[in-house]
């Protein structure tokens, strides 16, 4: 059976680990930044065969799933219309020492995959891929039943959707753990002990 398509808006370090990794996996990736494909071209002929440079709107139009690997401050920029009814991978993290402070994420009461929940109505929000260091995407994959296989958490509200990124995540060489609805993000942003921790998918559950 073939793979379902990815589009990743973001090609910075988390955004490539993804390309990389997913495309390997036999996914068909399309990956965008800012700037238009152009900009792209050497990096995706260097570094990431059959990685396919292009819009955002056209990564988004033709993929079933897209990843937000753009930093979060950029988050307006996001195509709202398009991305209705899309599985949406937010993999961004809140991280004021790198992106300086933003006001509406500020509040601690709303995780910031609700936040981003709330700004994209109708997007099937799954957050994950976020807590996990871009590097360590392609060093700790392992396959299926590796013993010691290290695993990554997701929380969402769409449970079909959960049930495709769990797959994904397994292709890209981890267990996949699901802790629930999406404000159980909270549990693996930045500051957390899911955070930037490798661990196995029972570790994960009894942390
Ligand atoms: N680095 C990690 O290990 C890691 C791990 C987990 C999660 N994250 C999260 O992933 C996000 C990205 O981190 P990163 O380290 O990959 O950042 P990065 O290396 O600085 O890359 C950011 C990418 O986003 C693109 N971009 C910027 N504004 C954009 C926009 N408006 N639309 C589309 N693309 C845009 C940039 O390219 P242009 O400027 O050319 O558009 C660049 O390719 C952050 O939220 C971070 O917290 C990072």
């Amino acid at each position: 059976m073939s793979k379902p398509s990815l589009g990743i808006i973001g090609s910075g370090r988390l955004g490539t680990a993804i390309a990389r990794q997913a495309s390997a996996a036999g996914y068909v990736v399309r990956l965008a930044n800012s700037r238009g494909p152009e900009s792209l071209s050497l990096i995706v002929k260097v570094l990431l065969p059959g990685v396919i440079a292009t819009t955002v709107d056209e990564a988004i139009l033709q993929s079933d799933s897209i990843v937000l690997a753009l930093p979060l401050n950029q988050y307006k920029s996001l195509p709202v219309q398009l991305l209705k009814g899309k599985i949406v991978i937010d993999a961004m993290n809140y991280w004021p020492p790198t992106e300086g402070e933003i006001p509406e994420f500020m509040n601690q009461e709303v995780t910031s995959s609700e936040y981003i929940e709330q700004y994209l109505p109708g997007a099937r929000i799954v957050k994950t891929l976020n807590h996990v260091a871009y590097n360590e995407l392609e060093q700790h994959s392992l396959p299926e039943a590796s013993p010691g296989r290290r695993a990554i958490a997701l929380a969402g509200n769409d449970a079909d959707a959960k049930a495709k990124v769990e797959l994904l995540i397994n292709d890209m060489g981890f267990d996949a753990v699901d802790l629930g609805v999406l404000s159980n993000g909270r549990r693996f942003q930045p500051d957390t002990s899911l955070f930037n921790t490798r661990l196995t998918a029972q570790e994960i559950r009894s942390t």
